[in-house]
């Protein structure tokens, strides 16, 4: 389940109808796929994709989507500190952001034309839609790990367009996580 925070106001939101609420004020769709598929860790990306073709098809229709492929991401994945540079400085997009999340976990951070940064930190069975042309970035969490299915309206649409704001400079990527103790020091990744 995803972690919605407004470090500006000092909120925390954990449970699914707030943050549904609360995103939902900003155009972000967020929601849990039910029933989660028992899909193999070691599944192909096909096998994924299968597994999930009634959802996927399902939100095709609904966002006029035409494509769908999965992203795949360890720790040991080639160049990875290159792939994670492109999205973690502010950023949109001509097209929707749309992740549902199979496995690990990853941080978005949006930035509103109006209110304060939020960041919403999500994990496996969390599907979530930022608008195109929303400010945001994206980190993963220190475990460096996230496997997600990616629906696109057109593969072109998917280039950075960047703001060279640096308002992104001043959050921490730290993901809170279901095990998150407040006294624990901090991640640095
Ligand atoms: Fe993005």
């Amino acid at each position: 389940m995803a972690v919605v925070r407004v470090p500006a106001e000092n909120v925390v939101l954990r449970q699914p109808a707030d943050i549904t609420a609360f995103l939902a004020r900003h155009a972000i769709d967020y929601e849990q796929w039910a029933p989660r598929h028992d899909v193999a860790a070691d599944a192909s990306s096909d096998d994924l994709l299968t597994a999930y073709a009634a959802q996927v098809g399902a939100l095709k229709a609904r966002g006029g989507y035409v494509t769908a492929d999965v992203i795949d991401v360890k720790p040991d994945t080639p160049n990875l500190d290159a792939m994670l540079a492109k999205f973690n400085r502010e950023h949109w997009h001509d097209e929707d952001e749309v992740r549902f999340i199979v496995e690990g976990r990853g941080l978005f951070h949006i930035h509103p034309a109006s209110g304060p940064v939020f960041a919403i930190e999500v994990e496996a069975g969390d599907l979530i839609r930022v608008p195109r042309g929303t400010h945001h970035w994206f980190d993963l969490c220190a475990d460096r790990r996230i496997r997600a299915i990616r629906l696109f309206q057109d593969v072109s649409g998917w280039t950075p367009h960047y703001t060279g704001s640096g308002v992104d400079q001043g959050f921490q990527p730290v993901c809170f996580g279901p095990t998150y103790v407040s006294s624990a020091p901090l991640p640095t990744a």
